[in-house]
């Protein structure tokens, strides 16, 4: 397994996927690892990730040196590649120009290498035959993605330059006998056509791994993971329907059987029919213990004159818990023997997302309940399988399981459910009406072959009210906006370019189909500046 040191950069759980998708299993941790910590991890290879700050400003940060005295190989990109070179004996120098998109590398042949083979000269280790083209002097380049103000301007001792461009001189280096190898630009980017090769040769070749982190391996070590974890006891699990806590109970089912028992909360902010359907696929289905909590009041009464958005996800996040706690009580065989286990389908990028929140080094945008909202005098201790998986491990897993593929496929949809998508106060009467305009929507959608060209589309109540007419008629109702994004990895996201036709079409059945709706705006905004939801 593969450590990947995080100094900051955007990009940082880019690096992680793409190791990931190369089969081979990686952490990302703060770039303040312990030296214990880092022992223990026993890593067959570090990357140290690119980072916002200043190798030449005092006090920025460093890679621990036991990195560098550990015999694994290491690779640095952009400000990984810079405090390598700076802490290896080399220096870095600032710019205030920043270099910033495309730029050409051109590989520099290894001149020890040319004089012994002349034919055979721009082969090292990272590079190998890699090239987008050969230029005049029979040098390969590559097109690659560039962001950074700083630049390495001398090597450390043992380095050789391994690729230029006209700006930056020392764009790649490594000292080949240690197995160090610094980027400057990024290989984790799609927009670097031959990054995932670059990658992969560092992962594969480099670090002498192998594939072995596939959906069926995951699935075995993951099993064996939870019945060690739990033992005999029993095990709770709040089952939404969405991807993540559907994998949960898939996987759990497999691993603890009957010891598992879903509580399923109709919170009355469930999308149309919601409730039915998950209960027939784990109940009926899967024969899986699902009890099923009507708790509508409960919601609706703990939100009603509550409209800030932060205020409103604390509500629904404590509630679901007193309700997880309620049902744990009755589960318990005495009040000796409690339910010691909350089973919660947290992944990856919530843990990332939520740790750096907490060292401050990034803003919370939102809580996410299932993470930073647990109370801190609850009874039950956490199982969560998930916990190192990206998204689309957790998908391929759930098929692994025997989950159909069109619900682990489904679009994700948040733990407070419509309480984020009906703006302001919540109330029943909105919510009726979003189930009824969503689920036309999402009907039209999947008809004319878009849902699975977009990663999340939903409606959105807006508590205002505006003037239609409607035969005769004047109708005085209120508007709702349609919501439709591609996205990867849901951090950044594009807004569909929906067709006008089925934009017509779902406006038309939305505002004719139902009579509370007058008018049907269509979000263009991507994010960031916006966020996928609107609250
Ligand atoms: P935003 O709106 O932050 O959404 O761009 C990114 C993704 O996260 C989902 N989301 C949530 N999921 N609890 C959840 O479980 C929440 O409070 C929550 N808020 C947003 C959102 O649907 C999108 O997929």
């Amino acid at each position: 397994r593969l450590l990947i040191l995080d100094f900051g950069s955007q990009y940082s759980q880019l690096i992680a996927r793409r190791v990931r998708e190369l089969g081979v299993y990686c952490e990302m941790r703060a770039f303040d690892m312990s030296d214990d910590e880092i022992r223990e991890f026993n890593p067959k290879g570090i990357i140290l990730s690119g980072g916002p700050e200043t190798v030449t400003v005092e006090g920025s940060p460093r890679a621990p040196e036991l990195v560098f005295t550990l015999g694994v190989p290491v690779l640095g990109i952009c400000y990984g590649m810079q405090t390598m070179a700076q802490q290896l004996g080399g220096e870095v120098q600032s710019s205030p120009v920043h270099e910033f998109g495309y730029a050409e590398v051109t590989v520099v042949p290894d001149a020890a290498q040319a004089a012994n083979n002349s034919a055979d000269t721009s082969r090292d280790a990272l590079f190998g035959k890699l090239a987008d083209r050969v230029d005049a002097s029979g040098n390969s380049v590559l097109d690659v993605w560039m962001s950074h103000g700083d630049k390495v301007v001398e090597l450390a001792p043992g380095f050789r330059i391994t690729a230029a461009t006209p700006s930056c001189p020392i764009a790649a280096m490594a000292d080949e006998a240690r197995d160090f190898y610094g980027l400057q630009f990024h290989p984790e980017v799609t927009h670097t056509a031959q990054g995932g090769a670059l990658l992969q040769r560092f992962v594969h070749d480099i670090c002498q791994t192998q594939s072995l982190w596939t959906p069926e391996n995951i699935a075995e070590d993951a099993i064996a993971r939870v019945q060690a974890q739990v033992g005999n006891d029993q095990v709770l699990l709040g089952l939404s329907g969405g991807v993540d806590s559907s994998v949960v109970a898939a996987l759990l089912h497999k691993a603890i059987g009957d010891q598992l028992t879903c509580v399923f909360v109709d919170n009355g902010l469930l999308r149309k029919n919601e409730g039915d359907q998950v209960m027939a696929m784990f109940a009926q289905n899967m024969g899986i213990k699902v009890i099923r909590v009507d708790a509508e009041d409960e919601f609706l009464n703990g939100l009603a004159g509550v409209s800030d958005p932060e205020a409103k996800r604390k509500v629904i996040g404590k509630t679901f818990i007193d309700i997880f706690d309620c049902e744990a009580t009755k589960l318990a065989t005495s009040p000796e023997h409690p339910v010691k286990w909350l089973a919660q389908g947290t992944i990856y990028p919530d843990v990332i997302e939520s740790a750096a929140s907490k060292t401050g080094k990034a803003h919370v945008i939102k809580s996410h309940h299932n993470v930073g909202g647990l109370p801190e005098h609850m009874a039950m201790q956490l199982v969560e399988p998930l916990r190192e998986l990206f998204k689309d491990e957790v998908r391929k897993l759930g098929v692994a399981l025997g989950l159909p593929e069109d619900m682990v496929y489904r679009h994700p949809f948040p733990g407070p459910g419509l309480g984020v998508r009906i703006l302001g106060e919540v109330k029943k009467e909105y919510a009726d009406l979003l189930r009824e305009a969503d689920a036309i929507f999402i009907e039209e959608l999947r008809r004319f072959g878009w849902y699975t060209k977009t990663s999340q589309a939903f409606v959105v109540f807006l508590p205002v009210k505006s003037v239609g007419v409607v035969g005769d008629a004047r109708r005085y109702a209120w508007v709702v906006s349609l919501r439709a994004v591609e996205t990867i990895d849901f951090m950044t996201a594009r807004w569909a370019h929906l067709p006008y036709d089925l934009l017509e079409k779902v406006s038309n059945r939305i505002i004719n189909e139902i009579s509370g709706i007058s008018r049907v705006a269509y979000d263009v905004s991507s994010k960031p500046p916006a966020t996928i939801e609107w609250e």
